[in-house]
């Protein structure tokens, strides 16, 4: 069946200006790093891009190695958007991203030059995209010199494979000698991607949001839902088919009795607000104009209209605030720490 955009598709999203550069992102973006995977089946995958871009999510987020198998989440994109949105590459931004594991040997991991370079090749291949809106250096890499990542990052927008070139989990100080490299070689570093959410403030602690607003760069934060912790999910367990049951990246330790009654907790406040658990939580992610989009993830259609509704009520009261603050810092869950940290 052809696939016809909404024609109201710009009519609910917020479009938020990405630092100080010309770029728009979507306040809500959409990645793929889990239900992309050969394990999904390709009408579901359909499904959930239809519905994001329908609601005027413009911006999707892949890398080298989602999946399963790695690679996978981006032939599964380059084929949606060589049947479906074949028409409406100039109204998306795609990114992908290189630093973590991809192939066997010396060359198919971290920041060199060699492998940025030939990782970006394999990804526009898998997508059958002539370029990549933005492409990121994934991760630091403490063995290889900043200049050479970010020589590669220059060279891959100077040589057209990308418009723009982005960081991910690099804390604050990196940043700023990312960002001072990439100035000094004329491409300048627009974004950076963290993960951030109610239950994980490492970008606040570690003073990168407030390194970000200096640079003038923008952000886009990474669970933002904590993998689905902050949504109804987890309100009364593991439920059968969540990520948590799959063995996948959320660890079913961390939902202990305790962190399901402060979950249960948050849940209450939200529902005070009038909203879901996962929409006060995108509402709290984006809630001072600190972060310019908060990416989601989504194995239904239904989750993405959710999320979308966040967008209805972004403000909170200084006791809501507080409330969230007391409830959800006893509990620091961050995965991404170390590299963050590195
Ligand atoms: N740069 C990096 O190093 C890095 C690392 C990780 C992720 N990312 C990016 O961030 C994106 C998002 O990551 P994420 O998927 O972990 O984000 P997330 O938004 O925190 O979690 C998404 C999961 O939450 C559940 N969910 C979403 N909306 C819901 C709703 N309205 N109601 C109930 N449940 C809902 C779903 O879980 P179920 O699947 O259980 O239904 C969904 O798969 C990735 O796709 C990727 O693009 C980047």
């Amino acid at each position: 069946m052809t696939y016809i955009p909404a024609e109201t598709r710009y009519d609910q999203m917020i479009y938020n200006r990405c630092g100080k550069t010309g770029l728009k992102l979507p306040a809500i973006s959409l990645g793929l790093w889990h239900n992309f995977g050969d394990d999904t089946p390709h009408q579901t995958k359909q499904a959930i891009l239809h519905t994001a871009f329908d609601l005027g999510i413009t911006h999707f987020d892949i890398a080298n190695n989602y999946g399963p198998p790695a690679g996978s989440a981006e032939t599964a994109f380059g084929r949606i958007m060589a049947e479906d949105f074949r028409d409406l590459r100039d109204e998306m931004i795609i990114s992908s991203k290189a630093g973590y594991h991809m192939w066997n040997g010396p060359y198919g991991e971290w920041g060199s030059r060699k492998y940025l370079v030939a990782s970006c090749d394999q990804s526009l291949k898998r997508t059958g995209l002539e370029y990549f809106d933005i492409f990121y250096s994934h991760r630091f890499d403490p063995d290889t010199p900043l200049e050479e990542t970010m020589g590669a990052l220059d060279y891959i927008v100077r040589s057209g494979r990308a418009l723009y070139a982005g960081i991910s989990s690099y804390n604050s100080q990196r940043t700023r000698e990312a960002a001072a490299i990439l100035k000094d070689l004329g491409t300048p570093c627009i974004i950076h991607q963290p993960s951030y959410n109610i239950l994980n403030r490492w970008v606040e602690t570690d003073g990168l949001k407030e390194t970000l607003g200096d640079l003038g760069m923008g952000s886009i934060a990474f669970v933002p839902l904590a993998q689905g912790m902050l949504t109804n999910k987890y309100l009364k367990g593991i439920p059968n088919g969540s990520r948590a049951s799959q063995g996948k990246s959320l660890d079913p330790g961390v939902l202990t009795d305790h962190a399901v009654a402060s979950l249960n907790k948050l849940n209450d406040l939200a529902a005070s607000r009038g909203q879901t658990l996962a929409q006060m939580a995108l509402a709290w992610v984006l809630r001072d104009g600190g972060i310019t989009s908060a990416l989601i993830g989504a194995s239904k259609p239904e989750q993405v209209i959710d999320c979308v509704g966040a967008l209805a009520n972004l403000s909170f009261t200084a006791a809501e605030l507080a409330e969230i603050d007391r409830i959800s810092l006893e509990r620091d869950i961050n995965l991404w720490a170390k590299s963050s940290s590195d």
